[in-house]
């Protein structure tokens, strides 16, 4: 009834044939498959007497050993092909140098607040951020500059509305701040500001300024003094020294500006410095009263405040003499820095 040669004779040829698993399969199928040959052989043995059961049986046996057998030696060897074809395609030679490519780097305006921040942060400083649209109130009225001062004409000021205008100094900040009533205040606050400017090498619509303020009991000029000269040493180098001017803000009394001595040729007189051996830093002075008062705080107590202008900051220490380049954004201008 079967000829186990026969069939080991077609599976050969068939299994020969086969070039992929897929391929494999179906002649699995064939053979060992629900419909496949040996099964319906099998399916025939219940026809049978006892004894050819017994005789056809051990052949069907035999045949389908020899079937699994076949097939599953042609898997391991088809198998083992595709994972070396897989292993081939999927190889990575770690070995190869990599392309070179530009991770870019901070603006110098960047690196320049990054730096005046941290040596504050690192004097005990809090970083506070204000809004960039400010009421009138905070940027002008609790800083001590009524309708009609003239420090308002001094900052052209954006107006939203009557009410509302783009920030033209970071103090308004402070103004916020000591409102809160948390003391003692030591903060810094960084952040863009806008004037009606027209640009030129020193001038723009925007810029970015830095604000300082300390508020407690027993602060005196000479704190206000010794922390901006120790910035001053910390972000121009040790030699740099500090002379401070009287000026005037409304919001401090006294107030001042500050000077470093030319980091370019010591306070001899240079281009740089225009001379004067002397290079103006940034304005300060005591908190006046009146803005406590103003703020909703007791009078009786004393602090300083200072604004830091971050690119001229940035135009100083990168000796850059026009304003202009620090936005135009030009990368073989930044990649310098
Ligand atoms: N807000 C001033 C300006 O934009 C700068 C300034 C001066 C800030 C003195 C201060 C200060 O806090 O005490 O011109």
């Amino acid at each position: 009834m079967i000829d186990v040669n026969d069939i080991k004779n077609e599976l050969k040829s068939a299994i020969d044939n086969v070039s992929s698993l897929v391929d494999l399969e179906q002649v699995r199928l064939e053979y060992l498959g629900k419909k496949g040959k040996i099964t319906s052989f099998m399916q025939k043995l219940k026809d049978l007497s006892n004894e050819e059961k017994k005789e056809f049986g051990q052949e069907i046996n035999i045949a389908k050993q020899h079937i699994e057998e076949q097939i599953k030696n042609k898997y391991d060897e088809l198998y083992s092909k595709y994972l070396e074809a897989k292993l081939k395609s999927e190889y990575i030679d770690v070995s190869i140098p990599v392309k070179n490519t530009s991770n870019g780097h901070l603006h110098p305006c960047t690196k320049v607040y990054n730096e005046v921040r941290d040596i504050f942060v690192n004097m005990g400083y809090e970083v506070v951020k204000g809004p960039e649209i400010e009421y009138d109130e905070y940027n002008f009225e609790k800083l001590n500059i009524e309708k009609g001062h003239p420090a308002r004409d001094e900052q052209d000021t954006f107006y939203i509305n009557d009410k509302i205008v783009l920030r033209t100094q970071t103090s308004p900040v402070q103004a916020r701040v000591m409102e809160s009533g948390k003391l003692p205040i030591k903060m810094i606050s960084p952040g863009r500001v806008f004037r009606s400017d027209a640009v030129d090498a020193t001038h723009s619509p925007t810029f970015h300024q830095i604000e300082g303020l300390v508020v407690d009991k027993n602060i005196t000029f000479a704190d206000l003094k010794g922390t901006l000269t120790y910035f001053s040493k910390a972000f121009f180098g040790d030699k740099v020294e500090t002379r401070f001017r009287p000026h005037h803000f409304p919001f401090t009394e006294p107030s001042a500006e500050m000077d470093v001595s030319c980091f370019k040729c010591g306070g001899k007189g240079c281009r740089f410095c225009k001379n004067e051996g002397w290079i103006e830093i940034l304005g300060c002075g005591m908190v006046n009263p009146k803005v406590y008062e103003l703020c909703g705080l007791d009078e009786n107590l004393q602090g300083f405040a200072f604004g830091i202008g971050i690119e001229r900051l940035a135009l100083l220490k990168y000796e850059i003499d026009d304003m202009r380049l620090l936005y135009e954004n030009d990368i073989r201008f930044l990649n310098q820095f």
